[in-house]
């Protein structure tokens, strides 16, 4: 029931059906007993820049931003953030003093993520294996860099995508090809695929994990299958892993906050409801 005081937000996409922000952030809203809304609007591309200029006349604070609107909303929306600006992206957007402000939390989802599942874990001085250079691989390479990792080797299907992010971000962004991987491998701390090769049980791209070293960890930002094929094979070579969904709970945080106030907490009972929505046998 929504009435006058009652905060909302939203996340549009086109399509929109398969979004499982509403979930996540309708859990919060209960657990923290805030008078909000959060509901899934389908906004067509064209219909974007009348959906920004008409949010708060439909009484909304603010709004997650998901495929296929991330770069044009970077575009439409004057205010960004550092991180918006320098990747073109965003998921966030909120109303500030009647203006539309808007960031991008992918960077920060995907780093947290890993924290939290790796209480040692620090992204200093660590060399990181990339395979993607697509709008979330361009978010986390900004986060990794700001968190003071030493270099990325980005592969990529399409070189050219690579290189394109190393002129944005410099030297310690090193583009190479699908086929060289293997020879990345030996070296790295950190494996992760950004790619959606794996989406839905499709093949993902061939890696051979027994040239890891021990202590490397893997990571997928694909999370249905809860377990892609990668971090299957990667747990079969008993290396640590971090499954994806994490990501996608840790960027909700920093929205849920702008809008609703509280700051909410990542748990196990919600990792939980989210996973078997994905997969209704998922155990924890
Ligand atoms: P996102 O926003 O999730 O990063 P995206 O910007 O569409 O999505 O990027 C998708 C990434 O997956 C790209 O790196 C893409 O490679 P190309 O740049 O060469 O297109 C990669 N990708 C998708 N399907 C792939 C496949 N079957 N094999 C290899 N790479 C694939």
């Amino acid at each position: 029931v929504t009435d006058s005081k009652a905060i909302n937000s939203c996340v549009i996409g086109w399509p929109i059906s398969h979004s499982r922000s509403p979930l996540i952030h309708g859990f919060w809203l209960q657990k923290y007993g805030i008078d909000g809304t959060y509901t899934k609007r389908a906004v067509e591309p064209e219909n974007l820049a009348s959906f920004f200029s008409s949010m708060k006349e439909k009484g909304l604070s603010g709004c997650n931003v998901t495929i296929p609107h991330k770069e044009q909303a970077a575009k439409l929306i004057t205010n960004l953030d550092d991180r918006a600006r320098r990747i073109g992206s965003v998921n966030t957007v909120y109303l500030q003093d009647s203006a539309l402000h808007a960031t991008s939390t992918d960077g920060e989802g995907f780093c947290r993520n890993i924290e939290t599942a790796l209480p040692d874990w620090s992204f200093q001085g660590k060399s990181i294996l990339m395979i993607g250079a697509g709008g979330s691989s361009r978010a986390i390479a900004d986060e990794l860099l700001r968190r003071g990792a030493n270099r990325i080797a980005l592969a990529n299907r399409t070189i050219a995508k690579a290189e394109q992010l190393r002129l944005v971000f410099g030297k310690q962004i090193e583009p190479i090809g699908l086929a060289e991987i293997g020879n990345h491998l030996p070296h790295c701390d950190l494996l992760v695929n950004t790619t959606s090769a794996g989406l839905a049980g499709a093949s993902d791209i061939p890696v051979d994990l027994s040239r890891l070293r021990e202590d490397a960890v893997v990571t997928d930002i694909v999370y249905t299958p809860l377990k892609t094929q990668l971090i299957t094979n990667a747990e079969n070579r008993g290396l640590r892993i971090v499954t994806g969904l994490g990501m996608l709970l840790h960027q909700a945080v920093r929205g849920f906050e702008l809008w609703f106030g509280v700051k909410p907490v990542v748990t196990e009972e919600l990792y939980t409801l989210i996973a078997r929505d994905i997969d209704p046998g998922y155990q924890p």
